[in-house]
């Protein structure tokens, strides 16, 4: 048996595989061309496949390969499925954060992707995640294209006959009214049912028997009767041990139609609730875990029976959703079932890192989007006996016009990266541009707009800047007392002896004076003053002559300025007036 995605049963452990070497497509690029992308190791840097978090349901693993081939034989890279399957979303993001535990003491190598990831109304723990370790959070790529729902389906064969001989819409939970209508003659009696199929209602580790769910039934509904007190607490009340009777057939168990229960009788109260509501006569079973009782019951008798989608158990019986008020989250909230079930969000889940390891992946999965059709047919073929790779592969050859659009232009190069050639050096315009890549220490990446659209180069600093960081917008001024006398520089030099940069962003120094000059700061060193010769010094303050060679400054009486003029040879110091000067 299929289940729900978030339902608690037995971990379906797969052992499961490598992207296959077999390609897909006739065109697809071979195994032996596909790129690694980056990964940051407690070793330093390293390059591996694109992991996939793979969930422990059917369409995950479906939607999986079918992703995994597209990014491995339409984009290039290297993928690999994880063998362990996560079993909810707050697995997943775990994997995707590299995290071995909810803590994350312990570190594990970061996933990247994980399709199918369904969002139970609750993305909390993602959220949570986004404040209490911002680097790690996993990004939302947006829909998958289709929502999941749980609800009660009744098959085609009686909604039809119901119809048309009577005209009454059994998809519909008005025309169950017991006071109104008798919806139970199309469907199979209770009797008809062998109660081999079924667990008692009292059996422990079922929902029927579940003492919170129970007396919460009969708290809101008022409906006492309906269950029974036992010492282990409250059961469903089950004249035969098997069937709950909702109110409107209590009297008579030949009137109830039979609602098939599956798991371990999930939502068990919210049938109770609804037959209540909705004045149903029905006769609530669950039928023994395992695919072949639940899928037997239902295709051998008229049932109304729990289902979901998208799945493919069912969709040859031309199941109908049984049609009640849309979901109220607020008397959800309060424990009253009187609406149908929340759909959930199925969404695409990367690491927060892998647009920066792998744009185009990225990029695409963004785009990536499948009706629900799409997935209930995949799904389809998987239960009629295809692998999950074949109808995968299936799907990804007839559907090329669709996923083609998906592919990023290779030359629309995001903030932080610039235009590259088919040497991997930077280029300016698309004319020779095949790809993008990220911009080194020395670059900035800088928007041009052309025929085609906005895209980035990576254009070198200008002298007088740096930037000594990946990925950058902006070039950022020299210091004060450095210098960058050329562009695409990735630090500043510091200005030598006997210069200084006055200013930011100086692409040379100012010299002191043209000979015997040197730049020094007063120190004290081991207690003592002393000049010590610097280099990198921000004002003209710090020239000073070189040992040997005094200074002869001007001085002007009248302006009480001072202006250092030259350093001099110490032999002629002693004559006041050095005549080439003055
Ligand atoms: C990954 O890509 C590299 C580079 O193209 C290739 O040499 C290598 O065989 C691939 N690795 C795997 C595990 O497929
Ligand atoms: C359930 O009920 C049956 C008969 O009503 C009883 O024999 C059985 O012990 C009960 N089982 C549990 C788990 O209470
Ligand atoms: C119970 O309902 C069935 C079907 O409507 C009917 O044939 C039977 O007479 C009813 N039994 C009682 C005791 O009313
Ligand atoms: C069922 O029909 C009866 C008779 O018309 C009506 O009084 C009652 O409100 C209906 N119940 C529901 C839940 O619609
Ligand atoms: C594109 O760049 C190349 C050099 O990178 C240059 O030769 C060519 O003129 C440029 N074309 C346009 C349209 O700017
Ligand atoms: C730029 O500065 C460096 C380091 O000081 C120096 O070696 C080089 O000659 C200078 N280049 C020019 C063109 O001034
Ligand atoms: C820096 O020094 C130069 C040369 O001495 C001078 O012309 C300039 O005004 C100074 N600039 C600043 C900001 O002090
Ligand atoms: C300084 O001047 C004296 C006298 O003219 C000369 O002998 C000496 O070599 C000079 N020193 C230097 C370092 O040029």
């Amino acid at each position: 048996m299929g289940r729900f995605p978030w339902q608690p049963v037995v971990l379906f452990k797969g052992c499961f595989l490598l992207v296959s070497a077999e390609l897909c497509l006739l065109d697809g690029i071979p195994e032996g061309s596909r790129q690694n992308v980056r990964e940051d190791l407690a070793s330093g840097l390293g390059e591996a496949p694109i992991r996939m978090v793979v969930y422990d349901w059917l369409s995950a693993e479906v939607v999986s390969e079918l992703t995994a081939i597209l990014l491995s034989e339409v984009l290039g890279y290297n993928v690999t499925l994880n063998t362990e399957r996560a079993s909810a979303s707050v697995a997943g993001a775990l994997q995707l954060a590299g995290c071995a535990s909810y803590d994350c003491t312990e570190r594990r190598p970061r996933s990247h992707v994980a399709m199918d990831t369904w969002l139970a109304g609750i993305p909390g723990e993602l959220a949570d995640m986004e404040t209490t370790r911002p680097n790690l959070a996993p990004q939302r790529l947006g829909s998958m294209g289709f929502v999941g729902q749980e609800a009660l389906y009744v098959k085609g064969s009686v909604r039809e006959a119901a119809y048309y001989t009577t005209g009454l819409a059994l998809d519909f939970y008005r025309s169950y009214n017991a006071s109104l209508h008798d919806a139970a003659k199309f469907f199979s009696r209770v009797s008809d049912l062998d109660t081999g199929d079924f667990v008692p209602c009292n059996a422990s580790g079922y929902e029927s028997a579940n003492d919170y769910e129970m007396r919460t039934y009969a708290e809101v509904t008022g409906d006492w009767g309906g269950i029974v007190g036992t010492p282990a607490g409250y059961v469903a009340n089950c004249p035969d041990d098997f069937f709950w009777l909702s109110p409107a057939c209590r009297h008579n168990i030949s009137e109830c139609i039979p609602v098939i229960a599956a798991g371990s009788g999930w939502n068990y109260y919210i049938w109770m609730q609804w037959s209540t509501w909705f004045a149903m006569p029905t006769a609530i079973g669950i039928v023994k875990d395992g695919a072949a009782h639940w899928e037997t019951v239902v295709g051998n008798f008229e049932t109304i029976f729990y289902w979901w989608y998208p799945d493919a158990t069912f969709l040859h019986l031309d199941a109908w959703i049984f049609t009640v008020p849309r979901h109220s989250r607020r008397e959800w909230a309060a424990n009253e079932y009187r609406t149908g079930f929340p759909e959930v969000s199925v969404e695409k889940v990367v690491s927060g890192h892998l647009p920066a390891v792998a744009p185009r992946a990225s990029r695409f999965l963004e785009e990536f989007v499948m009706d629900l059709e799409d997935i209930q047919g995949l799904l389809l073929e998987v239960r009629e006996g295809a692998t999950p790779w074949a109808a995968a592969c299936n799907w990804v050859r007839s559907k090329r016009s669709l996923w083609t659009e998906w592919i990023p232009v290779d030359t629309q190069c995001l903030a932080g990266e610039g235009l590259q050639n088919s040497m991997d050096e930077y280029v300016t315009n698309r004319s020779e541009a095949v790809g993008c890549a990220t911009c080194r220490p020395g670059r900035f990446s800088k928007s041009i707009l052309d025929g085609t659209g906005a895209t980035f180069v990576c254009e070198p600093c200008p002298a007088g800047t740096f930037e000594s960081a990946f990925g950058k917008t902006a070039c950022v001024d020299c210091d004060a007392g450095t210098f960058a006398n050329s562009s695409g520089r990735a630090y500043c030099d510091l200005c030598d002896q006997g210069r200084y940069a006055n200013a930011t962003g100086m692409t040379y120094c100012h010299a002191c004076g043209s000979e015997h000059w040197t730049t020094s700061q007063l120190m004290v060193l081991d207690g003592a003053e002393t000049w010590v010769q610097v280099n990198g010094v921000t004002s003209e303050s710090f020239c000073t002559c070189i040992a040997g060679w005094p200074l002869v400054a001007t001085i002007n009486l009248r302006q009480a300025s001072y202006a250092r003029v030259a350093c001099v040879n110490a032999s002629y110091s002693i004559h006041p007036k050095p005549k080439s000067l003055f």
